[in-house]
């Protein structure tokens, strides 16, 4: 015991530095705001979010479907995600638009029907898409964050406070 606090005086700033990197959500992954600081996604105003999807999200996502499916995704646009009617649904997430999602916390049924995709996803996709927006991952413990629910709908709407 006495050696551990010996040793927690050095360990303390270690701690609180990886509490900082891991715990720090949003991050500022944007153009600089009024301040000079560069804006986190939930700052970006609906334009600056516009620009942020085109320029961080499209190149990478698209990148990502075309090793998935070579040929079909090349000349993917926004409409990849947020359906054809983008525009008039003024981009909100999650849409109809992709395919309902079985609502299961581990994917039970995702990874049974479609290992694949499910893979593809969770392991390339999801953390893509944090890195872009620089926002939380979704934890399995307080079921909030971003995930496959972010983009998909549940059996009967959003869910998993989406
Ligand atoms: C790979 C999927 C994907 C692609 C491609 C994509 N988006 Fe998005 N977009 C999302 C997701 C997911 C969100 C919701 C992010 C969040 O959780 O806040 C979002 C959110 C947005 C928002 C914010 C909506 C709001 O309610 O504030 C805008 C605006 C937007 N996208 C525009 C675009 C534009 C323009 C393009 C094409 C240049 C595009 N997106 C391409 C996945 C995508
Ligand atoms: C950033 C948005 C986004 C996220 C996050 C996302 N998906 Fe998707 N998903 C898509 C898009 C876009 C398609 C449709 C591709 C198409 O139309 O060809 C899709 C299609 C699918 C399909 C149908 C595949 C098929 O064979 O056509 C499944 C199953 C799926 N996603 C599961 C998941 C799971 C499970 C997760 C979480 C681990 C997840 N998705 C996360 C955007 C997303």
């Amino acid at each position: 015991m006495i050696v551990f606090l010996k040793y927690l005086k050095f360990l303390l700033p270690v701690i609180t530095a990886a509490l900082i990197f891991f715990g720090c959500y949003p991050r500022p992954v944007g153009p600089p705001g009024p301040e000079g600081k560069p804006l986190a996604w939930t700052e970006m105003n609906f334009e600056q979010r516009k620009a942020h999807m085109r320029r961080k999200v499209l190149p990478p996502a698209s990148e990502l479907f075309e090793s998935w499916r070579p040929g079909r995704y090349a000349d993917a646009n926004c409409t990849l995600c947020h359906g054809p009617d983008a525009r008039k649904q003024k981009f909100s997430m999650p849409t109809k638009h992709l395919p309902r999602l079985s609502g299961a916390l581990l994917l039970g049924p995702e990874f049974a029907q479609h290992p694949e995709t499910t893979r593809l996803k969770l392991n390339r996709l999801v953390p893509l898409m944090t890195d872009a927006l620089g926002v939380k991952p979704f934890s399995i413990i307080t079921r909030r964050g971003f995930g496959c629910y972010s983009c998909h709908l549940g059996p009967d709407g959003p869910v998993f406070g989406n």
